[in-house]
C-alpha cells in the first residue's frame, strides 16, 4: 500500500494577463487533491512536489500591461500574487510557484533550447500560417477553416503571418509517441498515459493524421518590448511562449545546470523527474501531450508519466469567457467560502467539476443541494449524532467492546471502499476516491438507522454491550472516512480530528491509519469531544452569496 517513488503532480502555468477564475482554481484544486491523497498515502509530504505557477512572457501580457499604464513586471506581479491570494481562498497547498520570469526558470529554460539546436531538433525555416494571437499559437489550415477563420476560444479574428522561425522537427516524432502511448495504455514503465479515454483516441487521432514541424520563435520586431527570453546564440529571435513555458515543469525540479541552490533542495528534486501528472484542461492538451513529450524525449529525458485533461466548467451551458462577461470570478468563491466554508466550495468543485470528458455548469442549487446531502446531512450530522450518543451513554469516553468481530464487519463491508479509494487514486479518479470515502459515512447512517442504538440505551442494563458495539463501530468508521475525506477537506476534517482527539500522526502511511482499531484507531476510554457542528445546514431558498469586493 506504500509507495515510495516520488510523486510530482503540475497545473498549466496561467496567464498573468488576467486575474484567476474557477478554472484556473479547479485544476489547481484537482491537483491539490492529488497531491494530498498522496501525502496522504505515505504518511509524509516528503516524496511528494506540487508545482504550479504563472506563465508571465506572453505578448498580451505586455498588451495589457501597456493598457493598464505599468511595466509588464509591474502587471504580471499584481497578477501573480492575486493567483497566490485565490490559492489561500481555497487552502491549495502547492509546494512551490514558479513564475516564468525568475531567473531559475529563465536560465535552463533557454540551455534546454541549446540542447535542442545542437542536437538539430531545433533548425530555421520559414513559416506561414493562422495566428491566434489572444492564444498565441497558430491553427493548422484545417482548424482555422473549421473555426470561420476566428479563435476557436476567444472568437477574435485570426492573423495570417508570415515569418522566418526556428521550428521544433515535431514530425520526427510520430512513431516514438505512437509508441510511448501504447506502452502508457498498457501501463508499462516508461509509458505516457492519457486521459480521460475521449482525450486520449482525439490525440491518437490527430497524431496519426501526421505531425508537422512546430513554429519555437519569434523574430524580435522594432520597438518590441524587451520581454521574453532569447533564442540562444540568436538574439534577433525570442523563444516562443509556449515552448518556453512547458520547460517550466523541468526548471524547477532540474539540477544539473547550475549549483545546487536552497530552491531547489540541495538538488533533490531531480529525483521527481519524470512528473507523475501533468493536469490541465482539454484546451491545451496537444502541446502536454504531444509537443512536450516529444522535446523532452529529443532533449533525452522521461517524458510524463501521466497527462490527464479535464473538460470545462461553463454557465448555463454555455464556455465561459471575457466577451460574454460570464466567469466565476474569485470573488464569487470567496463569498461561497465566506459562507459555507472552503472546504465546501472544494467539495462541490471537486464532485460536480469537469473532471471526466464533459463540462460542467456551476449551479446554486446544485451547490446548496450537494451541500447539504454530502456535508450538513452526511458525514457532518453523522459525525456529531455518533459523538453526541458516546457524550451521552458513555460520558464521552469511547466505549469497551469485543473488538475482532466488529474489525471483521469492517472488513466485509468499508474494505471494498478503501480499495477503491486507492484504485481511483491510481486512476487519478478522485472523483471515486472522494465517492468512496463518502458511502463509508452513508454506511454509518444506515447501521445506525437499522440498529437504533438511541431505542437500546433505553435500557442499558441489557443493552449497553450491544449499544458500545454499534457506537464504537460507527466512531471507528466516520474516523477512517475522515482521514480519507481530508484530502478534499483539509481544514473541517483536522476539526473533527481535533475534538476526537486523534489527529494522523504525522510519518504514519494511510494503510497504518485506516486500520480498524489499530495502534491509531480509538482506544476505549479515548475522549470525544462534541465539537460544534462541521456543517451548519443550508437554506435552499437563500439567494447565491454575492461577490465578496476586491
Ligand atoms: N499559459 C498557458 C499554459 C501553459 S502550461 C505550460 C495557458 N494558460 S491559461 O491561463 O489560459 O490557462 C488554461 C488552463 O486554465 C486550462 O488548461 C485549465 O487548466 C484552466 N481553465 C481555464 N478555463 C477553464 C474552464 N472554463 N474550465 C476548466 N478549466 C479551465 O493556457
Amino acid at each position: 500500500m506504500t509507495d515510495t517513488t516520488p510523486y510530482y503532480v503540475t497545473t498549466p502555468i496561467y496567464y498573468v494577463n488576467d486575474r484567476p477564475h474557477i478554472g484556473h482554481c479547479y485544476t489547481t484544486l484537482v491537483a491539490d487533491v492529488a497531491a494530498r491523497c498522496e501525502r496522504l498515502r505515505r504518511g509524509s509530504g516528503d516524496d511528494v512536489f506540487f508545482l504550479t505557477g504563472t506563465d508571465e512572457h506572453a505578448e498580451k501580457v505586455v498588451l495589457r500591461a501597456a493598457e493598464n499604464q505599468c511595466s509588464p513586471m509591474e502587471w504580471a506581479t499584481r497578477n501573480a500574487d492575486e493567483f497566490k491570494a485565490a490559492y489561500r481562498v481555497l487552502d491549495l497547498s502547492y509546494d512551490d510557484f514558479v513564475r516564468t520570469t525568475e531567473e531559475r526558470h529563465k536560465a535552463r529554460a533557454a540551455a534546454y533550447i541549446a540542447r535542442l539546436m545542437k542536437s538539430g531538433d531545433i533548425e530555421l525555416g520559414d513559416y506561414e500560417g493562422w495566428w491566434d494571437a489572444s492564444q498565441e499559437e497558430y491553427l493548422t489550415e484545417t482548424a482555422a477553416k473549421e473555426s470561420g477563420f476566428v479563435s476557436p476560444v476567444t472568437g477574435k479574428p485570426l492573423e495570417r503571418r508570415r515569418e522566418q522561425n526556428y521550428f521544433f522537427r515535431l514530425d520526427r516524432y510520430e512513431q516514438a509517441l505512437l509508441d510511448l502511448i501504447d506502452r502508457g495504455d498498457r501501463g508499462e514503465a516508461g509509458g505516457m498515459r492519457i486521459a480521460p479515454e475521449a482525450r486520449r483516441n482525439e490525440v491518437l487521432g490527430r497524431i496519426r493524421g501526421g505531425l508537422q514541424r512546430v513554429p519555437v520563435s519569434r523574430r524580435i520586431k522594432d520597438g518590441d518590448v524587451d520581454w521574453g527570453i532569447r533564442m540562444p546564440g540568436d538574439p534577433g529571435h525570442r523563444v516562443y511562449v509556449w515552448i518556453e513555458a512547458l520547460c517550466n515543469y523541468l526548471t524547477v525540479v532540474d539540477n544539473q545546470l547550475e549549483p545546487a541552490t536552497a530552491v531547489n533542495e540541495g538538488g533533490a528534486r531531480r529525483r521527481f523527474w519524470p512528473a507523475s501528472v501533468h493536469f490541465m484542461a482539454k484546451d491545451i492538451l496537444w502541446f502536454h501531450a504531444v509537443i512536450w513529450p516529444a522535446m523532452l524525449m529529443a532533449m533525452g529525458e522521461k517524458p510524463p508519466r501521466t497527462v490527464y485533461a479535464h473538460a470545462y466548467w461553463v454557465r448555463d451551458g454555455r464556455k465561459m469567457s471575457k466577451s460574454l462577461g460570464n466567469f466565476i470570478e474569485i470573488e464569487t468563491l470567496e463569498a461561497y467560502a465566506k459562507r459555507y466554508s472552503a472546504d465546501a466550495v472544494r467539495w462541490y468543485m471537486l464532485t460536480q467539476g469537469p473532471l471526466g470528458a464533459t463540462d460542467a455548469d456551476f449551479s446554486h442549487a446544485k451547490f446548496v443541494e450537494v451541500y447539504n446531502s454530502d456535508l450538513a446531512n452526511g458525514i457532518g450530522n453523522c459525525a456529531s449524532r455518533v459523538s453526541n450518543m458516546i457524550e451521552k451513554y458513555f460520558g464521552g469516553e469511547v466505549p469497551e467492546v469485543d473488538l475482532p468481530p466488529l474489525a471483521a464487519k469492517f472488513q466485509d463491508e468499508c474494505r471494498p471502499c478503501l480499495r477503491d479509494y486507492l484504485a481511483a487514486l491510481d486512476g487519478c479518479d478522485l472523483l471515486t476516491a472522494a465517492a468512496s470515502a463518502i458511502s463509508m459515512v452513508r454506511g454509518v447512517d444506515q447501521f445506525i438507522a437499522q440498529t437504533r442504538p438511541f431505542t437500546l440505551a433505553k435500557q442499558m442494563d441489557v443493552h449497553g454491550k450491544s449499544v458500545a458495539g454499534i457506537l464504537y463501530y460507527s466512531a471507528e468508521v466516520v474516523r477512517i472516512a475522515s482521514v480519507l475525506l481530508s484530502a478534499a477537506m483539509p481544514s473541517k476534517m483536522r476539526a473533527l480530528h481535533d475534538a476526537w482527539g486523534c489527529p494522523p500522526s504525522p510519518g504514519v502511511s494511510l494503510a497504518a491509519l485506516c486500520e480498524f482499531g489499530g495502534p491509531y484507531g480509538l482506544r476505549p476510554g479515548h475522549r470525544i469531544v462534541k465539537g460544534d457542528p462541521l456543517f451548519m445546514r443550508a437554506d435552499p431558498s437563500e439567494p447565491a452569496p454575492s461577490a465578496v469586493q476586491a
